[in-house]
């Protein structure tokens, strides 16, 4: 299977510059736990977000040694440039041309830098989508269904989860029966005839509770999943997770749809509690919010809920309806003293 993405010849390598562009996305089926070669150890599925985004352009510099130079936001960043040379090197078999030259990688976000808002997932997608770009210059272009999908296979390969950010609307990673041609190698769009309306209008706004580093990198994280005593069941229950999902997305049942993605952030978060050693990943702000949430839902019965990533940060997920100035409003007056700077990225997921 993975055949189908090895390189073509290479015609012809020479100096060359592109840029792209490539939305984040947030986990309602978290992937959580992986095996060698980035392939997860259960299927997910995510929103892809409508405006956080990163911005990259690639300057290619043809017949000069292998090397690459990353800036961000302006700012030279040695570490990023170290993951993406290793990045580069891993992938030859795919780009045969990739280590004939040198980079200059220019790349910035349209979100806060540590807002929990995966930037490695638009990072990498945006870069997957730059190297295809210069791989129709130098082996010649392909199809362009073929172009995203192996660009999803090649950002998988950067970030698990970037290889969902390159198709919009709901996108699915990782072999599941729930999911016609889903794989472990890339991921595919969630059948649009089977998204009832209900959930094709989505406001996600993350409050930023707490805006430092991460206190466990997502690589560590899936490793520990390697000895948790409960990763099996967890595996077995997001592909449980998917079936339900998958009746529920059909009929618009928002109600359990409510259920169901909350069950899985705490879910990924009680996981973290279960590793050896073990990480707490809530703040305090985290759980106020919650409990906010939950009562806020008991009196008005209106739609609002949460997903987490591995972070304190929440995203606040309600639909784009009659019902969004209330939750607004509600937000804005009881939430927003949780954050640390009255931090609030504002996002939607619409198509
Ligand atoms: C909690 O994709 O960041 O956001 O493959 O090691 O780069 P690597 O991990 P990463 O993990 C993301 C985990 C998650 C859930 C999700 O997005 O599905």
């Amino acid at each position: 299977m993975e055949n189908e993405f090895l390189g073509n010849k290479i015609f012809e390598v020479y100096s060359q510059t592109v840029s792209a562009s490539c939305p984040s996305n947030i986990a309602l089926i978290k992937y959580w736990g992986k095996y060698a070669d980035q392939i997860p150890a259960n299927p997910s599925i995510s929103y892809t977000l409508n405006n956080c985004k990163t911005n990259t352009s690639i300057e290619f510099l043809a017949g000069e040694k292998f090397s690459v130079r990353t800036l961000l936001a302006g700012n030279e960043e040695p570490k990023f440039a170290e993951k993406i040379e290793k990045y580069f090197r891993n992938i030859e078999k795919y780009l045969p041309w990739i280590l004939k030259g040198k980079y200059i990688i220019k790349t910035e976000n349209t979100f806060p830098h540590s807002s929990g808002i995966a930037s490695s997932a638009s990072g990498f997608g945006a870069i997957a989508k730059c190297l295809m770009e210069l791989d129709g210059y130098f082996s010649g272009k392909l199809a362009d269904e073929i172009i995203i999908k192996k660009a999803s296979f090649l950002a998988r390969l950067g970030s698990g989860s970037a290889c969902r950010s390159l198709y919009n609307g709901l996108v699915v990673w990782g072999k599941t029966a729930e999911v016609e041609n889903s794989s472990d190698l890339f991921a595919v769009p969630y059948p649009d005839k089977e998204i009832h309306s209900a959930f094709k209008n989505f406001n996600d706004w993350v409050l930023l509770i707490h805006e430092g580093e991460k206190s466990v990198s997502s690589t560590v994280g899936h490793g520990l999943m390697k000895t948790n005593p409960y990763a099996e069941r967890r595996f077995q229950e997001a592909h449980e997770n998917f079936k339900i999902l998958k009746e529920i997305l059909r009929t618009g049942d928002l109600k359990n749809f409510i259920k169901l993605v909350e069950h899985e952030a705490l879910t990924l978060h009680a996981m973290m509690m279960m590793s050896d050693p073990a990480f707490i990943l809530m703040k305090s702000g985290t759980l106020e919010v919650i409990n906010k949430i939950w009562e806020f839902r008991n009196t008005t019965g209106l739609p609002l809920f949460f997903t987490l990533d591995a972070g304190a940060n929440v995203h606040l997920l309600f639909p784009g309806d009659k019902s969004e100035d209330k939750i607004k409003e509600f937000i804005i007056k009881e939430l927003l003293q949780h954050t640390q700077n009255n931090g609030v990225v504002k996002d939607v997921m619409r198509f």
